[in-house]
């Protein structure tokens, strides 16, 4: 089945949720497990894509055959992935990625004391809007979309305001979608064209469809 269709197709791949550093032994993340990141680089290698599997951590074992760069906020996801950006022909970028860190990251651990705490933050650097505004006629751009409400219009939104080719979304409060579950409900939002709303499957069947839709998009350019 889609036997090595992606051949030799240089991917990236980013995946799990960036921890963002308040003090040695305390930081800020969001519920991401990474699943859908690592179905995505698995599928991707057995199609026979070389794969760069950029990754926060997670409690999952990365696929075999997978070139790993693991990394831990948001500011290190940002600079690997734009040092691998110019050899790579498709990005997925399936990572929750922080939107603010603190201010200040404490060389020692922070010490209680009987009055309020706070946090300062600050806002982190858009990687998927940076690729998009580096990209170039031969890349394929995916982004994800983990929404609430209005899940397509956010999608399309967007899909224009980050100069991506693709936006997978999920509404994350539909049980059977979104964090942790094996499972993922989601609408393939692409340009000039109808949004596919795809039934509630496996993250791995998931990973296909995205895989499926990705080929599509490179085929309109040749
Ligand atoms: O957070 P947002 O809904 O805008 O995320 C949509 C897409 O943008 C996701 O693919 C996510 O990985 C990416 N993103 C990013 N850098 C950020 C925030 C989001 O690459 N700082």
């Amino acid at each position: 089945w889609q036997q090595q269709d992606m051949k030799g197709i240089r991917i990236l791949v980013t995946a799990g949720g960036t921890r963002e550093r308040i003090d040695p032994v305390r930081y800020l993340t969001n519920d991401s497990s990474g699943k859908m990141g690592y179905q995505l680089a698995a599928e991707a290698v057995r199609r026979g894509a070389e794969v760069t599997l950029v990754s926060a951590a997670v409690g999952l074992t990365p696929p075999p055959k997978v070139r790993l760069i693991r990394v831990e906020s948001a500011i290190d996801m940002y600079e690997a992935v734009l040092a691998e950006l110019p050899g790579i022909e498709v990005v997925i970028k399936a990572a929750a990625v922080a939107d603010y860190r603190p201010v200040v990251q404490a060389d020692e651990k922070i010490k209680k004391t009987e009055d309020k705490m706070h946090i300062e933050l600050v806002r982190n650097p858009d990687i998927l809007a940076e690729i998009g505004r580096r990209k170039t006629e031969r890349q394929v751009i995916v982004g994800f979309a983990a929404e609430t409400n209005h899940t397509e219009a956010n999608a399309l939104e967007k899909l224009h305001k980050k100069n991506a080719d693709l936006i997978v979304a999920n509404d994350v409060t539909q049980e059977g979608a979104g964090f942790s579950v094996d499972t993922n409900i989601v609408s393939l939002v692409r340009r000039d064209r109808p949004v596919r709303q795809l039934p509630i499957m496996s993250k791995q069947s998931v990973a296909n469809a995205v895989l499926d839709e990705i080929l599509s998009i490179r085929r309109e350019r040749l």
